[in-house]
């Protein structure tokens, strides 16, 4: 039997210390206030001077501000891959939260340097799936004889452990723009999925796209006995669900969708596959971050759409598109407060103390965390696609 591991006890965002979670630290620095007209100006002239030892990635839901001064920007696909293809830049200033910034540590080499500019910018998905809590789950499924045709698989938004985790016991990472084709990858080697952390992500893609039952998940809860299953319910499942979701993404609402269809005639509803499935079935077109760039991007002048996912991106979209109608989704849903962390005072700071000489918030993960994580991250890396 296991017993439920507590969970982590709340504190103030960005005030006090815990580096063992996402959570993050304070920010060691003194910031420029972000009165400061000169901040584009500093931001300017610090990557000018850095030059081609910096690289900067963006991810789209960082704010404008920030987004300017990035190399590149994608979803956590997106960079992970651009992340490992800058061998030569000697600073990758991540602008994103943490567990991204990880992945890039992970996938870069030793002579690379990963700054994450505010240690406060945590992901609160990531941090509903502590690796003790996880191995309490996977006892359970070595106790019920479960483990041998059981493949790990957890989403990017996850801290390195629990990739190690999956990279030791031969599973796998995916993102949400390739969460079917890893789950087809898993299923070819176990009868069963352990899928981490985001139930949403994980029910989403194993009924809507690879067509189980709701029926074959189950949620296992860390914060229960037993996950709150009994063996047999574990036994009979294929898809063990982690009970983790976002906090951004899991607030949108069918009722939500259900009244911008009755507002906006013709509209169409696009949203993350981290939303509820009753939203995900609710609306018309799923899927991640660049899917829903590129479905607005290639979509006719005068259609319109209402859209569920970070608001920063739908903003941008917004004002990007005039030519279309693109509203939010939901009234009462809020921007990601930890992509929010990274801010241009932030930005600033972090690139001037590298013209200077010193690396701040640097993101070191350990080298065994880092080579089995690595395993779990190639083998999405390697899947064609
Ligand atoms: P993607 O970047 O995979 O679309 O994920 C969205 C997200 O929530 C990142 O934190
Ligand atoms: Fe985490 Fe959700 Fe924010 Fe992404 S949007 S960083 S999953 S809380």
């Amino acid at each position: 039997m296991t017993t439920a591991t507590p969970s982590l006890p709340l504190f103030v965002l960005g005030r006090g210390s815990d580096p063992e979670s996402e959570r993050g630290v304070d920010c060691p620095g003194s910031l420029p206030p972000a009165s400061d007209p000169d901040l584009v100006r500093r931001a300017a002239a610090a990557k000018a001077t850095l030059g081609d030892r910096l690289f900067v990635l963006g991810h789209h839901y960082q704010r404008d501000e920030v987004i300017a001064f990035a190399d590149v920007t994608g979803d956590s696909f997106k960079l992970a891959r651009e992340a490992a293809a800058r061998p030569d830049a000697e600073y990758i200033v991540f602008c994103g939260v943490h567990f991204m910034a990880e992945s890039a540590d992970i996938l870069t080499t030793d002579a690379q340097q990963v700054v994450l500019p505010d240690l406060a910018a945590g992901c609160s998905m990531a941090d509903m799936a502590r690796l003790a809590q996880v191995e309490d789950a996977w006892d359970a499924l070595v106790d019920a004889g479960l483990d041998q045709d059981t493949i790990p698989v957890t989403y990017m938004n996850s801290s390195a452990d629990i990739k190690a985790f999956c990279g030791r016991h031969g599973g796998v990472v995916c993102t949400s723009s390739n969460a079917r084709r890893v789950l087809e990858w898993a299923y070819a080697r176990g009868r069963r999925v352990l899928f981490l952390p985001d139930q949403h992500l994980g029910r989403n893609t194993a009924v809507l796209q690879l067509g189980l039952d709701l029926d074959d998940c189950v949620v296992w809860d860390p914060r229960r006995t037993d996950g709150g299953l009994t063996t047999e319910q574990l036994t009979a499942a294929t898809m063990v669900l982690w009970r983790g979701h976002c906090s951004v993404h899991g607030r949108f609402t069918a009722e939500a969708v259900a009244d911008v269809r009755a507002r906006i005639p013709g509209v169409q509803v696009l949203v993350h596959p981290e939303c509820q499935h009753e939203v995900v079935t609710a609306a018309d077109q799923v899927g991640s971050t660049e899917f829903i760039i590129s479905a607005i991007e290639n979509a006719p002048a005068g259609s319109a759409w209402a859209v569920g996912t970070e608001l920063n991106l739908v903003q941008r979209l917004a004002k990007e598109h005039p030519e279309q109608q693109i509203v939010f989704l939901e009234k009462t849903v809020c921007y990601c407060a930890t992509m929010n962390r990274i801010d241009l005072p932030h930005l600033v700071w972090a690139l001037e103390e590298l013209v200077a000489g010193r690396v701040p918030n640097r993101i070191v993960v350990d080298p065994q965390t880092a080579a089995e994580a690595r395993a779990a991250l190639q083998r999405m890396l390697d899947l064609p696609g």
